[in-house]
């Protein structure tokens, strides 16, 4: 019996390592396949793009991207490792600094606005540069920044914003709005002070600043609608009202200011959205939730498109441009599953997006289309511990912790569920001396050799 078992584990570690990779030369190929790959790059495409995608992973930092790989392997039935995203099989890679001018770990908003517009701005304000205070709606006029929405709307493209946030959250608004704060998402947002001083909310930005934008899909409804407004898909939920204090219907503004030779439709579902005939849709704003789109694990597929879905529709609109189009896809809930310390609605989020990259992949060419993958900040979110080959990506990491000598996942936030609770409650950290050599001791879970602390959090 004994013997059985020391066979059967024998079995099961040799089998963590799948039979081609035992063979040196798989390795020398691969080397060589990657080698080839990269001398080819020295013949450059050095054509002038036609189009541009922007993808933006909100939150998704390096620790992020890899734990998204595995988890795309495993849902695949592979060990996850040797997986590839879609960015991995790109042939450019770089790093960026990410910080805004007043904040060591940057915000959405003032991200946005340095890589949408170029210029670097504060935490909280969208479409200006820093001369603007978040929130002070008199230190605007004058300092608004323009993006390349904007820049490819002016050179005649078609431009369209797709996101699983509010289509005037922080990243997409940056792209057409102006404004002190990125919470400014309707006027009911706004001080009485900002809307007397004549700032305007970033739902009415949208419709106002760059009014011929082609395609717009995402969440946010209910900053269309006039206060008190039911919604159509949440009859008897009040939280899903309507917020407008000014009275007006968005939708009916959005309509209003399209030209009437032109076919415009507004969706706000996913069978509606899939029934459209594409190439005779010249503008399309689809809106699918009242806040934010939900989470690709939780998502109501009568109503709801996937990011990969709204994608699809999205370039099939804009490439019947000759002139190209700008497209920014944000996978904008990468960084609320984080944000809830929930590990497996972010990385489902960051597996979604990689699925749209491919689909945009497949729908364009290298030859016209300039495609980017980008995140804008990271989060406290961390990997580590020792784990096996294939160990399932939300599993336990093989031993205890070297500290408390307690088991710990290998995914572990550095601010939520993972760190030492004290009576039900984390430990209040507030009067620690962190430069101290206490540093490590109060790393108390999951702190070995191999696990390493995230990028502080952000927005
Ligand atoms: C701008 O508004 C702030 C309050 O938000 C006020 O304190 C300040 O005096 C105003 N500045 C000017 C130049 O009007
Ligand atoms: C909001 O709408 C509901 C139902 O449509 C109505 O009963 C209620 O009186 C309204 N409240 C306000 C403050 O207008
Ligand atoms: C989608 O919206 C249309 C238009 O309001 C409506 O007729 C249809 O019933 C909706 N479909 C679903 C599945 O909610």
């Amino acid at each position: 019996m004994k013997a059985l078992l020391i066979l059967l584990a024998e079995v099961c570690l040799a089998s963590l390592v799948p039979e081609k990779e035992k063979n040196p030369q798989y390795w020398r190929n691969q080397a060589q396949q990657t080698l080839k790959t990269a001398l080819k790059l020295q013949q450059l495409n050095t054509n002038v793009a036609k189009n541009i995608i922007l993808f933006l992973g909100d939150g998704m930092g390096v620790s992020t991207v890899t734990a998204a790989r595995i988890l795309k392997g495993q849902l695949q039935n592979m060990k996850g490792e040797e997986s590839l995203l879609e960015m991995d099989k790109f042939p450019y890679v770089a790093l960026s600094k990410t910080y805004n001018t007043n904040a060591q770990v940057p915000d959405s908003a003032g991200t946005a606005t340095a890589y949408l517009c170029g210029v670097k701005a504060n935490e909280g304000t969208v479409g200006v540069s820093a001369a603007v205070t978040r929130a002070q709606c008199n230190t605007t006029a004058g300092n608004e920044v323009t993006s390349i929405l904007k820049w490819a709307k002016e050179a005649g493209k078609s431009v369209g914003i797709v996101t699983t946030t509010r289509v005037n959250h922080a990243t997409p608004s940056a792209a057409y709005a102006h404004s002190a704060n990125r919470d400014w998402y309707s006027d009911n947002e706004m001080s009485p002070e900002a809307i007397q001083q004549g700032c305007k909310d970033i739902a009415q930005q949208l419709f106002d600043n760059i009014p011929d934008i082609e395609v717009i899909m995402g969440g946010g409804r209910k900053y269309m609608f006039p206060k008190n407004t039911s919604d159509v898909e949440y009859q008897n939920d009040d939280k899903y009202r309507g917020t407008r204090l000014d009275g007006k219907n968005l939708i009916d503004v959005w309509r209003d200011k399209k030209s009437k030779d032109k076919n415009s439709q507004y969706v706000w579902n996913r069978s509606d959205l899939l029934s459209l005939n594409l190439m005779e849709v010249d503008f399309l704003l689809g809106l699918f939730e009242p806040i934010d789109m939900m989470y690709e694990l939780d998502r109501n597929v009568q109503t709801d498109p996937s990011l990969t879905e709204m994608v699809q529709v999205a370039i099939k609109i804009l490439q019947r441009n000759p002139r190209g189009f700008f497209l920014l896809v944000e996978g904008g809930r990468i960084d609320h599953g984080h944000h809830e310390g929930k590990a497996k609605q972010a990385l489902y989020e960051a597996v979604e997006m990689d699925r749209a990259i491919g689909k945009a992949g497949d729908m364009t060419s290298p030859e016209d289309t300039l495609t980017v993958v980008t995140a804008d900040h990271s989060h406290v979110f961390t990997f580590g511990g020792y784990t096996p080959r294939g160990n399932p990506i939300f599993g336990l990491a093989p031993m205890h912790s070297d500290v408390d000598k307690m088991p710990f996942t290998s995914i572990l936030y550095g601010n939520g569920p993972g760190y030492k609770i004290v009576a039900g409650e984390r430990e209040n950290v507030s009067a620690v001396d962190y430069g101290e050599s206490g540093g490590m001791a109060r790393c108390r879970m999951g702190c070995g050799e191999g696990t390493w602390q995230g990028p502080a959090d952000a927005t």
